[in-house]
């Protein structure tokens, strides 16, 4: 997959997708959400090929719960590592859910602008869901 990914990108073909949302909609099953009642799962393609998943994680001590989103990046760093791809996010109702803010900061560590995410507004990519990203390169440029 090259450095000029675009949203309709045909590297990730539609049953490619389709596979994303079926993992994804498993992790909604086994999400742990008692506290919000909203059950989160993720998929995304590694650039090595490989799935990787996650669901999110609550709190009987409210503000600790874990993202979907955030729970697949150390899902993707504990099985190798590698580069976010292509990106699906489901609630309970099968539909896509938007990342939230800090699962967008997460996310662009490991697939960085050109990750595909599927959005109810269609593929979206990284760069346009978090423009003017802060990364790893601002933190080797900044530090004294
Ligand atoms: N949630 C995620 O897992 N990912 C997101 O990007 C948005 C929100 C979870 C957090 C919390 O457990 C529940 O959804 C309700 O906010």
């Amino acid at each position: 997959m090259g450095s000029d990914r675009t949203p309709t990108d045909p590297a990730v073909t539609e049953a490619l997708w389709s596979q994303l949302a079926e993992r994804a909609a498993e992790m909604v099953g086994v999400a742990y959400a008692p506290y919000s009642r909203v059950h989160v799962g993720a998929a995304a393609l590694v650039d090595d090929g490989r799935i990787v998943t996650g669901c999110n994680v609550e709190n009987a001590s409210t503000g600790l719960g874990i993202c979907a989103e955030v729970n697949l990046t150390g899902a993707l760093v504990s099985s190798g590592g590698g580069r976010l791809v292509a990106l699906s996010v489901l609630a309970g109702d099968q539909q896509p859910i938007m990342p939230c803010g800090r699962c967008r900061q997460f996310l662009y560590e490991f697939g960085g602008d050109e990750l595909l995410v599927a959005t109810s507004e269609g593929v979206l990519t990284l760069g346009q869901l978090l423009p003017h990203a802060f990364g790893p390169g601002d933190v080797s440029a900044r530090a004294d």
